[in-house]
């Protein structure tokens, strides 16, 4: 048999957000402290999977994040989880995916200088002039919102800041035009 070798180069987008409530949301985060015991692919203080669910503002960050997406991709598709994370010096998260969820995003709330980036692996980027696949390196930035499809690997090399590297992530799911939420 004979094996084929491909790559998919994966469609990573960037948009920076404006009119949104960095530092209420910073705080909301901070106040929610580490829910899950780094026992996640999150090797950082991480909330509840439904932080949109519990507080309004990042509620009305979630729905932000679901238009944008929506009015990108001209498709539907519905924001269903939504946590923040704190990266202190020396965290990081491991290589990871969001499978079987559809679309998933990073929301840059608060990045001191030197903060870590955001790593996709080399399958991700294809190099024109040296016709080869290298890592797709996201510099991170307050108020730029990552969106990417949920199967591409991604990770966040360990913080060598003294401050904190604050995010929201989170997934979306396809909804068909005839199906209907209840
Ligand atoms: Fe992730």
């Amino acid at each position: 048999m004979t094996e084929i070798a491909f790559t998919q180069m994966k469609d990573i987008k960037e948009v920076m957000l404006s009119d949104i409530s960095n530092e209420r949301i910073s705080q909301i985060i901070l106040s929610e402290g580490d829910t899950q015991d780094h026992n996640t692919n999150l090797k950082c203080d991480m909330t509840q999977w439904k932080l949109h669910e519990k507080y309004k503002d990042v509620k009305k960050l979630s729905i932000i994040v679901q238009n944008t997406v929506n009015d990108i991709y001209r498709k539907r598709f519905v924001l269903d989880e939504c946590w923040g994370a704190v990266y202190h010096k020396g965290e990081s998260s491991i290589p990871h995916t969001h499978f079987p969820n559809t679309l998933s995003f990073v929301y840059f709330v608060q990045i001191p200088e030197g903060s870590s980036p955001l790593i996709f692996d080399e399958s991700h980027k294809w190099n024109m002039e040296k016709e080869i696949t290298e890592k797709h390196i996201i510099v991170p930035k307050t108020g730029k919102l990552v969106i990417f499809p949920s199967d591409c690997k991604h990770s966040v090399p360990p913080s060598v800041i003294d401050e904190e590297r604050i995010v929201i992530a989170g997934n979306l799911f396809y909804l068909p035009n005839k199906v209907e939420l209840k």
